[in-house]
């Protein structure tokens, strides 16, 4: 049994870290903690009422290091990088769950965060999360850069394709649709009920933040850097995300290579379901799981192949991974709280 703290609490995400932890037969939550919302976390979430007798308090390190061997942090960017270090300096481990320590380059976050990097030191340390692809780094690791949302339904829609045929690939566009709760708990107009229900339309067009995390890792698979454009969209539901990929390659494939591929690639894998031939994915069917199902589909000419990617973004986009990263740091069985 391990000991395991929430940081975010009050917030989307910390609030699914909650409801999949307390059903965790391997963890107990010692410590969850907020900014300014303190109290009761079933007077914060009351659907929690009888499942936790929990109390948020303001966030101390003191108190988060005495109580945990494990801390999730589920925070705003910028936030996370302010106390992680130490964390890790008093050996705790540590799963993030911003974009703090996604990129690899500070001068990528600076351009897409429009703010210096303020742990430079402990980027290198940190394991992107992201089981299917790295998996036997993170058993090892200590500290781990959970992905982003739309880079996790992105990088599973593409990995199989760009790993084996990367050097195949001339572009890829991706066509990224998300629900309301993408954006987080925080109140903007832009994302008041009136605003969003009946409503659907672009946002930050080929300037969204996860647009260098997708390519830093879709150039990892590939082993070079794939011409990658990135738009997303908002949809007026609460949680889910759609995206939809279009790849073009410089010399045709079969259709039944093509699936050859996806299915040997994710025979083991316990969250990836690649779908049977014609059938699309949809996002009511990954909801408050934490799979990701995928659908493949080939152009007459064999050139270009559209792949349907589908998670939810709270879940398999964000506290669902993280513990699934979790599992696995500690050899827990991977599945344990996520089904
Ligand atoms: N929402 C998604 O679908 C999603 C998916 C993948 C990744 N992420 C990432 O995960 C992180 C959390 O996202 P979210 O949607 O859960 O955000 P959120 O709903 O806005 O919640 C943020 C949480 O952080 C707390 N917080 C802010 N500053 C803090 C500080 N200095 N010390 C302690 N707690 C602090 C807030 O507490 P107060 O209430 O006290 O302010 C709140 O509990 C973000 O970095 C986000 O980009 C989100």
């Amino acid at each position: 049994m391990i000991r395991v703290g929430i940081v975010g609490i009050s917030g989307f995400g910390g609030k699914v870290l909650l409801d999949i932890l307390l059903k965790h037969k391997d963890v107990r939550i010692t410590y969850v903690a907020a900014n300014s919302t303190t109290g009761r976390v079933d007077d914060i979430w009351p659907e929690f009422r009888r499942r936790t007798d929990l109390v948020c308090t303001k966030y101390d390190p003191a108190q988060a290091i005495e109580h945990c061997d494990l801390l999730f942090l589920a925070l705003p960017h910028m936030e996370s990088m302010k106390i992680v270090d130490p964390l890790l300096k008093a050996g705790k481990k540590v799963i993030d769950l911003s974009a703090d320590y996604r990129l690899k380059k500070t001068s990528l976050y600076k351009k897409w965060y429009s703010a210096e990097h303020m742990d430079r030191k402990n980027i290198s340390k940190a394991v992107y999360g992201l089981p299917e692809i790295f998996r036997a780094k993170i058993g090892k690791a200590k500290f781990i850069a959970n992905p982003g949302c739309y880079p996790t339904a992105a990088l599973l829609g593409l990995a199989p394709l760009v790993s084996v045929q990367g050097s195949n690939v001339a572009s890829v566009i991706i066509d990224a649709k998300s629900g309301v709760s993408g954006a987080g708990r925080k109140v903007a107009e832009g994302f008041m009920f009136c605003f969003v229900n009946e409503n659907f339309k672009a946002y930050r067009v080929l300037n969204h933040q996860h647009t260098p995390e997708i390519s830093q890792y879709l150039g990892i698979m590939a082993g070079r850097e794939l011409p990658t454009v990135f738009v997303p969209h908002l949809l007026p539901i609460n949680n889910g995300i759609l995206e939809t990929i279009y790849v073009s390659l410089k010399k045709a494939v079969s259709q039944v290579r093509l699936e050859d591929l996806y299915r040997k690639f994710y025979k083991t894998e316990p969250f990836v379901r690649v779908m049977p031939n014609g059938v699309q994915v949809e996002i009511k069917n990954v909801v408050n799981t934490n799979f990701c199902d995928i659908s493949i589909s080939l152009s007459d000419d064999r050139k270009l192949v559209v792949i349907t990617s589908v998670i939810d973004n709270l879940v398999k986009g964000a506290a669902g991974q993280a513990v699934q990263n979790m599992n696995i740091m500690y050899g827990f069985e991977e599945q344990e709280g996520l089904l």
